[in-house]
């Protein structure tokens, strides 16, 4: 029997696997440079909580949950997104009793049941933040800044920054109330979902993606003329210190996010590639207050974002071409003749320990074909070893790049290889 991949899901290897581990790794150390410590949170959790946070208006949680009742007969979900499986663990564990704001980064598998296509999976990988506890529009600049240059810093030199602001409760609504009053005697021609939000959250339907009632919706009343004097200077104060930054964004009002839990401020990060490829947002998040309260905890304002990590993985490649890294490893050992292998493969293994990542070939073949398969796992370098190297403790490095060749003497091959190579990052970080 051969089995299916399943639908929406996906294998990632060689390079594409290589490039979501780095831009994890990446995004992880620029995180950790603005403060933010590494949190981990179980892949699955009680249903409610998905249903409380992320919101029963939502899609997320009315079409796209995979839930299930466990051997024990609970009700359980796959996370649909990290930030309610975060406040959860900041309940659990009262973390919001230490200093804040408490500032955490993720990453991790999440899991919706959508209609698969280009950019968009049933299980995908986010990598995000969140900072909690304090109120202060600094904190939500200082988050959509931590976004925009970590995107910057991978490769989006045209990054589009998309913001808007769903003010504070109050405003938000009155600006429903107008809403209903404008959708009531258009709802009948619109679609089922929009229906169901019409009933549900009716801020919902301006994130409608469908035509016909795209059409309705661009002359819905804007959040902007419902929005109190303290929440329109709460937003004026975000923008301006964007510019301060100098970081560009579009103000959309038509953005609402499609989770129920932010209030203020919301975002977005665009990138349309040069043959058009566009993927929606590559990234999002934004402001939220009553999040944690939901949860069980404290009444304490919060904002974030996630990136979704195929999505920027995939626009890199197009981005980067070429330059799209390959698996690649340093040094390369080939061995000739039986007596040389078991001397090349501990050498290997002391290589290994001082974090160069070397490979030799075990079966006996021909130096010409070592060295294809030196190409093909993409070495950097060639260290070359018949019986006359290994009686002398003397080597042939070769530069697989530039052909180059030189002897180099086993006391000075790990200060060599250092200086061509330079330490594994393991090391450096040490
Ligand atoms: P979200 O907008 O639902 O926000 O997802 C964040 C990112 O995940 C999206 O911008 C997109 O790049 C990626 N993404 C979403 N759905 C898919 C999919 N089906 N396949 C591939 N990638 C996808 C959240 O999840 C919020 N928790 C963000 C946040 C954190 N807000 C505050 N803190």
């Amino acid at each position: 029997m051969e089995y299916q991949i399943q639908r929406g899901t996906y294998d990632a290897y060689d390079e594409e696997a290589l490039n979501l581990k780095k831009l994890e790794e990446i995004f992880s150390s620029i995180a950790s440079t603005y403060g933010y410590n590494y949190i981990k949170t179980p892949t699955y959790e009680q249903t409610e909580l998905f249903t409380r946070s992320v919101g029963e208006s939502s899609d997320i949680v009315n079409k796209e949950m995979f839930t299930f009742l466990d051997k024990g007969g609970r009700n359980i979900s796959l996370r649909p997104e990290l930030t309610a499986g975060v406040m959860r663990a900041i309940v659990t564990n009262k973390l919001y009793a230490r200093d804040l704001p408490l500032k955490n980064f993720y990453c991790g598998n999440v899991f919706r049941y959508e209609r698969p296509q280009q950019g968009r999976y049933r299980e995908f990988l986010q990598f995000g933040v969140e900072c909690v506890g304090i109120n202060n529009y600094f904190h939500d600049v200082e988050t959509i800044s931590l976004g925009y240059k970590s995107l910057k810093f991978v490769g989006f030199s045209h990054l589009i920054l998309k913001i808007n602001t769903l003010g504070d409760e109050s405003s938000r609504e009155n600006y429903k109330i107008a809403l209903r009053d404008y959708f009531k005697d258009k709802i009948s021609c619109m679609c089922p979902d929009c229906q169901r939000r019409f009933e549900t959250n009716v801020l919902r339907i301006l994130d409608c993606k469908v035509e016909e009632d795209q059409k309705i919706i661009k002359d819905a009343p804007k959040i902007n003329s419902y929005l109190s004097q303290e929440a329109k200077d709460y937003f004026q104060n975000v923008l301006d210190l964007l510019d301060e930054q100098s970081i560009e964004y579009v103000i959309d009002d038509t953005l609402v996010r499609g989770l129920d839990y932010y209030s203020q401020v919301v975002f977005e990060y665009h990138y349309i590639a040069s043959d058009g490829t566009n993927l929606g947002a590559i990234g999002a998040g934004g402001h939220y207050d009553n999040l944690l309260s939901d949860v069980g905890g404290p009444k304490l304002s919060s904002v974030g974002f996630a990136f979704g990590l195929e999505r920027i993985n995939a626009l890199l490649k197009i981005i980067e071409g070429e330059k799209y890294e390959k698996p690649n490893i340093d040094l390369y050992i080939i061995h000739l003749g039986e007596e040389t292998k078991q001397y090349s493969f501990l050498l290997m293994q002391e290589l290994r320990e001082a974090f160069f990542k070397v490979d030799m070939c075990l079966e006996e073949k021909s130096i010409k074909s070592q060295l294809k398969l030196a190409i093909r796992k993409n070495a950097k370098f060639a260290l070359i070893i018949g019986s006359e190297e290994m009686q002398k403790n003397c080597f042939n490095l070769k530069n697989l790049n530039t052909q180059e060749q030189i002897e180099i003497s086993y006391e000075n091959l790990i200060d060599k290889l250092d200086e061509v190579i330079g330490l594994g990052d393991y090391e450096d970080e040490k």
